[in-house]
């Protein structure tokens, strides 16, 4: 398989070591990175020579005229993701589009209709390389099998840390071009896999706030989720926070399950607290952890080869249309939650609905802050 790297920028070096790191896995020897692609020539000659790629240009409409790719990694600002994802599979050829894939709900129907009329049976995935450590995979095999009961309480928080010059590139912290703050580009990671491990949610109310940057979007938000299970969690998405951690918590029927880490995980990460008398969950982590039955660590890579097997034997690959619908509805019921100040139940954004097209809501006015009495302090 012939892969192009379209968009040299910085999440482009994650795509290009785990795509190289393929060939080293059973079934993907013929794994190739031949192609770099960006407007900007020098960033694609850069790039290029940086992993050895053969070739680089600047045009990819030229690329899928010429028949040069079987894959093409979309890492470009989410605003052309829908355009350039479009192209590749009208021209039958898979795509793997980083996060957000898109910047709406409007958009992702739309790719779900180009999926659905791809030429040769051309595929979308999504990069949601949280979803692929062997934490999550043990996680959600052992809510499956029974062995951790019910689901109950969730916390998901993102507190990361952006400094004000973060936001100099064009595209950040815009509605328009970078689909939302905090909640659409840095906590959907964590929300994301909250949900594969969660399932779907019914029901969400918000809080968001633009409380210390110069952006359009908000840089915190909140949100309380009930889930069809029956499960509630919290979650914040900040980049206000300047102890950075991602934290998820699962409270269920035989144990407290905990990940924290940052931009990735490994087993090291993960906690296991047994409910009382469960002491036979904790037993059961620490063997599966120590067997070989798991991948390592969460990443690229760790996607993208049961993402690349999938693609070459012909079948759906993990992360479907479908699955990033789920999480950018979700994502769309915070904004819509958090500027009308009331519930948000799943599948009431529809067609017709201002945040169906656009996750600000096509301009919605912020909510007014209420005006809370100071409290009077005795010294
Ligand atoms: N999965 C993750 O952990 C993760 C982390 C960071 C970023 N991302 C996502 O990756 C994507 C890119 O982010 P980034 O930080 O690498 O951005 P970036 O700005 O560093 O790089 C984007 C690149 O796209 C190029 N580009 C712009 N317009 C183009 C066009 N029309 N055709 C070809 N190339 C074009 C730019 O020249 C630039 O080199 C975003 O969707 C972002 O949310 C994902």
């Amino acid at each position: 398989m012939r892969v192009t790297i379209l968009g040299a920028g910085a999440i482009a070096h994650a795509h290009a070591q785990a795509i190289q790191g393929l060939a080293r896995h059973e079934g993907l020897e013929d794994v190739e990175l031949t192609h770099v692609v960006d407007i900007d020539a020098d960033r694609a000659a850069e790039l290029a020579a940086r992993y050895s790629v053969p070739h680089h240009g600047t045009d990819l409409r030229e690329l899928l005229d010429d028949g040069a790719a079987d894959v093409l990694h979309v890492c470009t600002p989410p605003s052309l993701h829908l355009a350039q994802a479009t192209a590749a599979l009208r021209a039958g050829v898979h795509v793997v589009v980083e996060k957000p894939a898109v910047l709406s709900l409007a958009e992702v129907d739309a790719l779900a209709a180009a999926e659905q009329e791809a030429a040769a049976g051309a595929r979308f995935t999504q990069v949601v390389q949280h979803r692929f450590g062997a934490g999550a995979l043990r996680l959600r095999r052992l809510l499956a099998d029974g062995t951790l009961g019910r689901p109950l309480v969730a916390t998901c928080d993102t507190l990361w840390f952006r400094t004000p010059q973060y936001f100099e590139v064009p595209w950040r912290g815009r509605f328009d071009t970078e689909g939302g703050g905090p909640t659409m580009g840095h906590g959907i990671h964590q929300f994301d896999l909250l949900c594969s491990v969660l399932g779907p949610w019914v029901e969400v109310r918000a809080m968001a706030g633009r409380l210390a940057r110069e952006v359009d979007t908000e840089d915190v938000s909140m949100a309380i989720v009930r889930f069809a299970s029956g499960a509630m969690a919290s979650i914040t998405n900040s980049l206000l926070s300047p102890r950075e951690t991602s934290v998820l918590r699962f409270d269920t029927e035989g144990a407290t399950v905990e990940l924290e880490h940052l931009y990735g995980y490994d087993d090291s990460s993960w906690t296991v607290t047994p409910a009382r008398g469960r002491e036979d969950v904790a037993e059961r982590w620490a063997a599966e952890a120590a067997g070989v039955r798991d991948g390592g660590p969460s990443g690229h890579l760790a996607q993208l080869v049961p993402t690349y097997r999938a693609l070459a034997a012909g079948q759906t690959p993990p992360v479907t249309v479908g699955d990033a619908r789920g999480t950018l509805e979700l994502a769309a019921a915070i904004y819509k939650s958090a500027f009308s100040g009331a519930p948000v139940a799943a599948g009431d954004i529809t067609p017709g609905d201002p945040f169906y097209v656009s996750m600000g809501g096509g301009g919605a006015p912020w909510p007014p802050v209420k005006q809370v009495p100071a409290v009077e302090v005795a010294r």
